[in-house]
């Protein structure tokens, strides 16, 4: 059976009262969660000034990565579709408020009241279809219009995930992009099969300097250690992808001729020394049925 949680059981399921417990009593999950939270809250780049921002975790699951923007000196909002999770959280006494809410019918919260968002290893859920109602993209389309909606103009979400593979990492960028997020993927250990860590720094609004990928750290494609206890700052290479919103699709004619080809056609047959109409915006559009 698959190692990844998400493919064995839906999360409201599979996080049940046992599973949620042995996740919180885990001294290995504890570290690894803590370290990833103190990175995405790096990327989150707040203002250095000491105020205390308004945060939301998105599949806070126990408040493991909660506990990080706490001790950061944040608030925070929790959101989690385990109700054995979000007891846990409760019983260990979290700083934060907790909601209990499926991310995939949309976050529910007040137009731009939050800060910055973080979510760590619980986006990848989206990417299954538990239930016959469940479209994957209806969810992802769902969770980041309503996170777009709820942050502050220029805040960022960072999203630590774990994707199955390219095509997923691509379907949950392209969705936000659609929201109208700007920003790319940051790669952690990119060399690492253990230690590889992916995170989708997303900034609401549209590109500029500001909503720049953060820098990557040892550019240089110096490799780094397979081992996660390494702990060697200098070879911790960070690889970026910088994604803005997707160009708009080619429209291809019936024969499967776009623009491209048309402006090529054209060019050719002015070469030839023919008379060829000028190239403007409407060239190669589709006409409208009344012609
Ligand atoms: C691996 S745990 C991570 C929990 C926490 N972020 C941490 O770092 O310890 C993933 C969490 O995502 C939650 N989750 C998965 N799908 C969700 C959804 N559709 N809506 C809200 N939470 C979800 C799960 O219930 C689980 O608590």
């Amino acid at each position: 059976m698959s190692s990844r949680p998400e493919l064995q059981a839906p999360p409201e399921i599979f996080y049940d009262d046992t599973e949620a417990r042995k996740y919180t009593s885990s001294s290995r999950i504890i570290e690894i969660q803590a370290k990833l939270s103190e990175r995405a809250l790096e990327l989150l780049a707040l203002p250095d000034d000491g105020v205390p921002r308004l945060l939301l975790d998105i599949g806070c699951g126990s408040g493991l990565s909660g506990e990080t923007l706490s001790e950061n000196g944040h608030q925070w909002i929790g959101l989690d579709i385990s109700e054995s999770m979000l007891n846990i959280a409760s019983e260990r006494d979290v700083d934060g408020d907790l909601l209990l809410g499926d991310m995939g019918q949309g976050l529910g919260l007040r137009p731009g009241v939050i800060d910055g968002a973080i979510s760590i290893s619980a986006v990848q859920w989206l990417c299954n279809a538990d239930k016959s109602s469940h479209e994957p993209r209806l969810r992802l389309k769902a969770f980041f219009t309503s996170l777009y909606r709820c942050l502050a103009r220029g805040a960022r979400a960072v999203l630590q995930v774990y994707p199955e593979n390219v095509a997923q990492r691509e379907l949950i960028l392209g969705f936000a992009m659609r929201a109208g997020f700007s920003g790319g993927v940051v790669v952690d250990f990119p060399h690492s099969t253990r230690s590889r860590k992916e995170y989708f720094v997303l900034t609401c609004g549209p590109p500029s300097l500001s909503t720049a990928v953060p820098k990557a750290k040892g550019e240089d494609g110096e490799s780094c250690s397979d081992d996660e206890s390494s702990g060697d700052e200098e070879n911790q290479t960070v690889s970026i992808s910088d994604r803005h919103r997707p160009r708009k699709k080619q429209k291809i004619t019936k024969k499967g001729r776009g623009r491209e080809w048309i402006l090529k056609r054209k060019e050719h047959m002015r070469r030839k020394g023919n008379t060829v109409p000028p190239d403007t915006k409407y060239t190669a559009r589709k006409r409208k049925a009344r012609f």
